[in-house]
Order: C-alpha cells, then sequence, then structure tokens
C-alpha cells in the first residue's frame, strides 16, 4: 500500500462533491492568463473526477490579497483559461464555504465543475484555521489534494481540510511525489544536482542538504562566484556575496566529508557590461578575471567537463539556470547541458528531473523541457523540497 490514498481508491463518486485542491496561482498579462501549465497539470484529475459523476469544485489561491477580497486577484478572473484547458463550461462561484456554495451544489449536476473564489480572500486560509477549513469541509464528500506547487504551504485548503474529509492524491500530486520520490529520496547513482542562481542566501538549505545526498553537485549563476570568492578567486565586478564566504567554505567542507564533488567553473565567460553580446565578451580562466570584468556565464570547457559528468550519473536533479540565461549569449552553458542532460535522458541512461520557475524557462528556452523525465509544476515547494523539508500539504495526505 502506498503512503498516499490516489483516486484509484475511491469508490463510486457519482453525485459526491469533489473538494480539489489546484494551483490557479498563475502568471498575468493585461487580464490574460499567459501560461496555463498549472492548470494543463491539474486537467487529468479534474476530468477524471467529472466523468465518474462527481461534483467538482476547485479550490485555489490567487496571488497574495492577504485575507482580503480584492477584485484584481478574483479567481473569476482564470475561468476562461481553465474552460479553454478543460474544454468544458465551468461555473464560478464568489465564496469558498457557506450556503452559496451549498445552494450551487443543489444547481449542478454530476460531472459539473465549478472553480471557488481566491481562498486567500478569509484570513482563516493563511492561518489555517480550524473553523474556517470546517466551514469549507461542510460543503464537500471528500477532498483530492493536485497542488504540489502549493503543498509548502500549511493553508487550511492544503493542510486542514485533509484532516476533516477523505484526503486523496490527485493525479499531478502522485506524479510530482513519485518523480521527486525517484530523484532524491531513492534514487539511481550516482546522482547529480545542479543548483544554478543569483544568490546563495537563497539556496543554503538546498546546498547545505544536497551535499549530503548527491554525489556530484554542479553549482552555477552567481552563486558560483560567492564559491569562487571564497576559495581566493577574484571575481571582478560579478554577483558575488563576498560576506558568504565563511558558509561557502562550510558547504565546500561537508561534502569533502560526505564524498560530494563540487564542481566549480574553471573557465568563464565575462563581459564589461550586462547586455546581448556586448562588445568586451570574452571566455576566460576563472583567475584571469579582470577587476572591471563580471563573470555571466559558464565557460564552454567547463560545460563539457560537466557533460562528462552527467554521462557517468543515472540520476539527475537540476534547479536554477547556470549563467545570466535571459540573455544571449550567457544562455549558452545553460542551453548546453540542458541538451546534454536531454539526450542523455532520451537514450535512457538518465532519469532526469527539473524544476523551479526560471529552471522550467530555461528548459523550454533551451527547447528540452519534453525530454526530461519530469518538471515539476512547483517553485518555491520544489526548493522546499531540495532543502529535505516536510511538505504539510503533503505529510498531510499521508495515511494515517
Ligand atoms: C507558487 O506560485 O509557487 C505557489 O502557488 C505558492 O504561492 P505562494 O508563494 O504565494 O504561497
Amino acid at each position: 500500500m502506498s503512503a498516499f490514498a490516489t483516486l484509484d481508491d475511491l469508490g463510486d463518486i457519482r453525485g459526491k462533491v469533489a473538494l480539489v485542491r489546484v494551483d490557479l496561482n498563475l502568471p498575468m498579462a493585461d487580464g490574460a492568463v499567459t501560461d496555463d501549465t498549472r492548470i494543463r497539470a491539474s486537467a487529468p484529475t479534474i476530468l477524471e473526477l467529472a466523468d465518474a459523476g462527481a461534483k467538482v469544485l476547485l479550490l485555489a489561491h490567487f496571488g497574495r490579497p492577504g485575507g482580503n477580497r480584492s477584485s484584481v486577484m478574483s479567481l473569476s478572473m482564470v475561468i476562461d483559461a481553465v474552460q479553454d484547458v478543460l474544454g468544458r463550461e465551468v461555473m464560478f462561484v464568489p465564496e469558498v464555504a457557506g450556503p452559496v456554495v451549498a445552494q450551487t451544489i443543489g444547481i449542478l449536476r454530476p460531472g459539473d465543475i465549478a472553480v471557488l473564489e481566491n481562498t486567500r480572500f478569509w484570513p482563516g486560509e493563511e492561518a489555517n484555521d480550524g473553523d474556517f477549513a470546517k466551514a469549507i469541509a461542510a460543503n464537500g464528500d471528500f477532498y483530492v489534494n493536485d497542488a504540489f506547487s502549493a503543498a509548502h504551504r500549511a493553508h487550511a485548503t492544503t493542510e486542514a481540510l485533509a484532516h476533516l474529509l477523505p484526503a486523496y492524491a490527485g493525479r499531478s500530486m502522485e506524479a510530482e511525489l513519485t518523480a521527486l520520490g525517484k530523484a532524491l529520496d531513492a534514487p539511481e547513482k550516482p546522482v547529480a544536482a545542479v543548483v544554478g542562481g543569483a544568490k546563495v542566501s537563497s539556496k543554503l538549505g538546498v546546498l547545505k542538504h544536497l551535499v549530503g545526498k548527491v554525489d556530484h553537485l554542479i553549482i552555477g549563476g552567481g552563486m558560483a562566484n560567492t564559491f569562487l570568492a571564497a576559495r581566493g578567486v577574484a571575481v571582478g565586478k560579478s554577483l558575488c556575496e563576498h560576506d558568504l564566504a565563511a558558509t561557502a567554505e562550510e558547504i565546500l567542507a561537508a561534502a569533502d566529508k560526505a564524498g560530494c564533488t563540487v564542481h566549480l567553473p574553471y573557465d568563464v565567460v565575462v563581459a564589461k557590461e550586462f547586455a546581448a553580446n556586448p562588445a568586451s565578451l570574452r571566455t576566460c580562466n576563472v583567475h584571469e578575471v579582470a577587476a572591471d570584468e563580471m563573470i555571466l556565464d559558464i565557460g564552454p570547457a567547463a560545460v563539457e567537463a560537466l557533460g562528462d559528468v552527467l554521462k557517468t550519473c543515472r540520476t539527475l536533479v537540476w534547479n536554477g539556470p547556470l549563467g545570466a540565461f535571459e540573455i544571449p549569449p550567457f544562455d549558452a552553458a545553460t542551453v548546453a547541458l540542458a541538451k546534454t542532460a536531454a539526450a542523455l535522458t532520451r537514450e535512457g541512461g538518465l532519469v532526469s528531473v527539473a524544476g523551479g520557475g526560471d529552471t522550467v524557462a530555461a528548459l523550454n528556452h533551451a527547447g528540452v523541457a519534453g525530454d526530461f523525465t519530469y518538471v515539476s509544476t512547483a517553485g518555491g515547494a520544489f526548493l522546499e523540497w531540495m532543502e529535505g523539508r516536510v511538505l504539510p500539504g503533503v505529510a498531510a495526505l499521508e495515511r494515517a
């Protein structure tokens, strides 16, 4: 028996009310959803429940309205996108509990779908308030959590509700937990982790946890500069947290003790200004960065060596770009290593799991997101999982 009940464990749900927590915290521009990935991730769960005859009520947060109603954060704004993805009509209900929801349930037919209002309009949501959760639960027969990307929040609709109704992991939640479990909990070894991004300070927990878990830790992005500087390398004007030198040393020492090889770049791409294809662009050894230059990407020799490291590995976890990938040519290292990882995955030699907003954007930019074994929809939750933390929304689903 798995640790979680899933939709496979549901009996006859015809006419029953399913309260389904999804993540509709979607990027918007000019009133329209610009990326519907998270809706697509939960569509199989929603449609499976609807097709089995449940009345499906979707619960989700949107933005951070701080416990107040806000017209610009109403979930009514995402209804069109939800309908487009599901290919069905979806009702919007401007409440999450009480008589309005009860009346709506009376109107809904088996198989109908409704989106309830932004749960964060009520202070009880973020307070994980038991009475608020009970008021929501009163209208439902069972609870499904399909929002792994919100599972790091102990909120009423991600945590408390799971204790009040029979609780099930949705298909997307199930897929996330299975994929992430294969990547870090019980991975095929050797395991490599790529950790990039701007700042060491935002990923300290991740680095500290990973050195005890993986065989190879590949550090890129601005964070690599902090490690290089800690080792006495002059990094010029590069983004660098000089005050974290001692912490970087501690992480390197912990890695050494745990038998984890840390890979820092030995050649880098530098420029005097952060602009597309600047005149001052050059590639050099890390020890040759001038005082007025910035490191903006890992160099080609380092990328090739990292590709060779991946070829020896069976599992890869990736979070964060290796360079300033938004501006060419500083996307080169991220694109090249992502392509190598994708090719190894396609050949069947590597299980590759990636997550985090920037990472997914970088893999899409490299055109290889579809080739990774699994790309998580989560940002903050993925990072907390990489830190080895228990996610309250996941813990609440575990069978007693
Ligand atoms: C996300 O967008 O990462 C999740 O929906 C969580 O949102 P939050 O950071 O506002 O809690």
